[in-house]
């Protein structure tokens, strides 16, 4: 097979990088995607910087065992976290969440004062930071660990009007507004299906959606070392977990917007 015929390797800790999934399969329809979620060992957001980094590697060695040409680390934890390390271990294109997010975030403030929300650990690596800060020195950033949100949206307590969810927002956004932020980053993969009750508490206020975010910067590395599927071919995706695979096809359309159309397999890895 040509290199360019070969998947995309897209991987999470569990659920929330469908959101990635959506994002890549919508603007590059020509190419196949290989998931894999690791709901086994979801959350990475509360563990150490040594875990992570363990987790990360085995991902990464699932992904390529599929011979994909290119990883997306949809997880902001492990891109957070171990994107560096992975970069200097694996000789193949890897794209992350938080870069194109922060340069986002930093070419879009106008008061240069941005807020970050992400899970403890993407907080406690200041990985945004640095990168806002090297496209835009003067920025201020106001970092902010949401730690209840991940469970709130994999419960399905997303609607706009659900009080336990608006609640829990308002207690970590509002100390936010009163820093005078005029950019956010939804530094995790979940909080974009949060979105419309976050625009509502901060109104005015641009949200960067690090999945989002980050298809450009795959669609440009792609392009790059010529990998881009041949525009003639419909793409497949193929769904791998951890743990689990039937509650992740029951969950995974609330990420995706419409329920996961092919089989989730669960792997040992
Ligand atoms: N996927 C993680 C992230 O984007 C959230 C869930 C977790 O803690 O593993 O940071």
């Amino acid at each position: 097979m040509e290199n360019r015929e070969k998947p995309i390797g897209i991987f999470d800790s569990g659920l929330g990088g469908l959101t990635s999934v959506k994002a890549v399969s919508e603007a590059l329809p020509n190419e196949d995607i290989v998931y894999f979620g690791d709901t086994a060992r979801v959350p990475y957001g509360d563990r150490s910087k040594e875990t992570i980094m363990e987790y990360v590697k085995d991902d990464i060695e699932f992904l390529l065992s599929h011979d994909v040409k290119a990883i997306v680390i949809a997880c902001n934890t492990a891109d957070s976290m171990a994107r560096l390390e992975m970069e200097s271990i694996f000789r193949i294109p890897i794209v992350g969440v938080v870069g194109p997010a922060a340069k986002k975030a930093a070419l879009a403030t106008e008061n240069g004062r941005i807020g970050v929300i992400g899970t403890n650990a993407t907080v406690r690596s200041d990985a945004y930071r640095k990168v806002i800060n090297e496209y835009n020195p003067s920025a201020s950033v106001f970092a902010v660990a949401c730690p209840l949100l991940v469970p709130l949206v994999e419960e399905g307590r997303i609607s706009l009007n659900d009080r336990v969810t608006r609640r829990v927002l308002r207690e970590y956004l509002l100390p936010l507004a009163e820093k005078r932020i005029d950019t956010l980053v939804l530094g995790c993969t979940h909080y974009p299906l949060l979105s419309p009750i976050i625009a509502e508490i901060l109104p005015g206020v641009v949200l960067v959606d690090s999945g989002e975010a980050a298809v450009a910067s795959l669609q440009r590395k792609l392009n790059d070392s010529k990998l881009s599927a041949p525009s003639d071919k419909k793409g497949k995706i193929k769904y791998f977990v951890s743990d689990n695979a039937e509650s992740f096809a029951r969950h995974g359309g609330i990420f995706m917007g419409h329920e996961i159309n092919g089989k989730v397999t669960e792997v040992n890895i």
